[in-house]
């Protein structure tokens, strides 16, 4: 089973809107996929229809008191199944620290979705503690969306040293430009720059749109109500490049 996590030290940058598209492209291509809203805002489960909190409180999942597995919900999807979140998540700092090994606690709570899924896509609330820790060692790839500002820039270089301190080992950290405005002057220069922090990222980038802004209207992925726009073409896109990366 693949892990992706879509992360990033910094708020509404756009992991949400990848992770819930991402997560269609993938099942569309044959994946059998859960996503898992480890976010106490629980925004990605709402875009899937999932009203019913998960009822799973952090302290329960890393002491191992109870299994995660308990709450996945089908959806309208072909082999896509989300795990909801709850508002108690916002205590996953603290109960995955006061574990003995804290950083292997999202290892541990992931690995028996690997008998069902061949695909786990995280949606991560915007932190760097302990959740943060665990869930950059349990991701095969990182993807971390990045506003084309300096700001945004310097918040990459927070995430690589956050995984070169934290030796949180195998984890490919791949930014993706997110949210980019061809009209500013400024968001061009820096894509076609292409600053060093960016070397390892996508080539796919994710537009601002307001296909995706229309989301929270649908209440569902972009390629359900708009499938040819341009930003359900850069999702499909951006599937196809990771799913099969280059030589
Ligand atoms: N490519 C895009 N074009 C236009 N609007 C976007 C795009 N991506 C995200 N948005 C909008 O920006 C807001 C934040 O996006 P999103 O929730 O995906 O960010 P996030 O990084 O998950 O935020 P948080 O840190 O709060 O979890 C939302 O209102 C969303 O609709
Ligand atoms: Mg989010």
């Amino acid at each position: 089973m693949k892990i992706w996590a879509f992360y990033s030290l910094k708020g509404g940058v756009g992991k949400t809107a990848a992770a819930v598209n991402i997560t269609l492209e993938a099942a569309a291509a044959g994946e059998t996929v859960l996503l898992w809203d480890l976010d106490p805002q629980g925004a990605a489960s709402w875009y899937y229809g999932c009203d019913k909190r998960s009822k799973l409180q952090p302290a329960d999942l890393a002491t191992g008191k109870k299994a995660p597995g308990r709450s996945v919900q089908r959806t309208a999807f072909d082999r896509l199944s989300v795990l909801p979140a709850d508002p108690a998540y916002r205590d996953w700092d603290v109960a995955i620290h006061e574990q003995k090994k804290p950083r292997k606690v999202l290892d541990r709570l992931t690995a028996p979705f690997s008998e069902q899924y061949s695909l786990l896509i995280l949606d991560c609330p915007p932190s760097q503690g302990a959740l943060a820790t665990s869930i950059l060692r349990a991701a095969d790839q990182s993807l971390v969306p990045v506003v084309p500002t300096p700001l945004s820039l310097r918040a990459l270089d927070g995430v690589y040293e956050l995984v070169s301190q934290k030796k949180v080992g195998k984890t490919g950290v791949k930014p993706f430009f997110s949210m980019v405005d061809r009209r500013r002057k400024a968001h061009r220069a820096l894509l076609q720059s292409r600053p060093d922090v960016m070397a390892d990222g996508l080539d796919t980038v994710i537009d601002y749109s307001a296909h995706v802004e229309q989301m929270s209207e649908h209440r569902q992925p972009v390629r359900m109500f708009a499938p040819r726009s341009r930003a359900a073409q850069e999702f499909s896109a951006m599937a196809q490049e990771l799913l099969a990366p280059k030589a």
